[in-house]
């Protein structure tokens, strides 16, 4: 997968991809990145991607032409997946990084500064926001979709945790333990210390039954409980 980011800030994206598992997904080339300095399409002598909006207002905007131009000069043809990032859309979910974690390439416009030019929507396929709440920009947001994106072409992690994670699909992770099998008073579940597979499932499946019933109840009201989920989380409310 080709992923071209536009920005403003290129500077903003180098620990980024040159860290950790990112870092990784690049060496072993699942994934390309290229990022673009905007402002190396303006035609402008002094470089201006910005100007005032019209009707008045506060702050600058992103011009439409400049990012435009960015844009065309770096897709491969019309149908290339753009995604531009916004405040103004309803905020990323998991199934959306997997579906977009399909394209063979996308390009992700950062707004910046107050925005950009209304006009520019008509070239993107889709605005993606990670949460209501304002940013400065839309660099964080993109490095989100980036990240959580690569991880999924990522066949370090895709086979087991993977699995784990559509097994348990919109429900929050179980509680994981490593050694010292105590710590302060505090020990590790018994049934985790013994080598009993079905019973480690179905703990595990009741304990992220009640992380979410605790912490996410809204995430329990939009699925579909299975037999075996509802007697859990029956035991989980009468333990409670
Ligand atoms: N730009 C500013 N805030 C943002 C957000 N929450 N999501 C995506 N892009 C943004």
């Amino acid at each position: 997968m080709k992923i071209t980011v536009l920005t403003l800030f290129p500077q903003m994206y180098e620990g980024f991809l040159n860290a950790s598992i990112i870092k990784r997904i690049l060496d072993k080339k699942l994934a390309e990145i290229k990022v673009v300095d905007i402002r190396d399409y303006s035609l402008d002598k002094h470089r201006h991607v910005d100007d005032t909006p019209y009707g008045g207002g506060a702050g600058m905007l992103m011009k439409v032409d400049v990012v435009h131009r960015a844009l065309l000069n770096n897709i491969s043809n019309d149908y290339t997946y753009t995604v531009l990032t916004s405040p103004k859309a309803r905020p990323l979910k998991q199934s959306d990084l997997e579906r977009l974690s399909k394209l063979d390439e996308m390009v992700i416009i950062c707004g910046h500064y107050e925005g950009i030019d209304y006009r520019i929507e008509r070239y993107v396929d889709e605005k993606v926001s990670i949460g209501d709440y304002v940013l400065t920009g839309g660099e964080l947001p993109s490095m989100v979709l980036i990240d959580g994106i690569l991880r999924l072409l990522d066949e370090g992690i895709s086979a087991d945790s993977l699995k784990e994670e559509s097994f348990t699909a919109d429900l929050l992770e179980y509680p994981q333990y490593t050694r010292p099998v105590e710590y302060n008073g505090d020990s590790v579940p018994e049934v985790l210390q013994n080598g009993n597979h079905e019973l480690i499932r179905k703990y595990n499946l009741k304990m992220a039954l009640k992380e979410t019933l605790i912490n996410r109840p809204d995430l329990l009201e939009n699925r579909q409980l299975s037999e075996e989920e509802r007697k859990l989380l029956a035991e989980v409310v009468s333990e409670m």
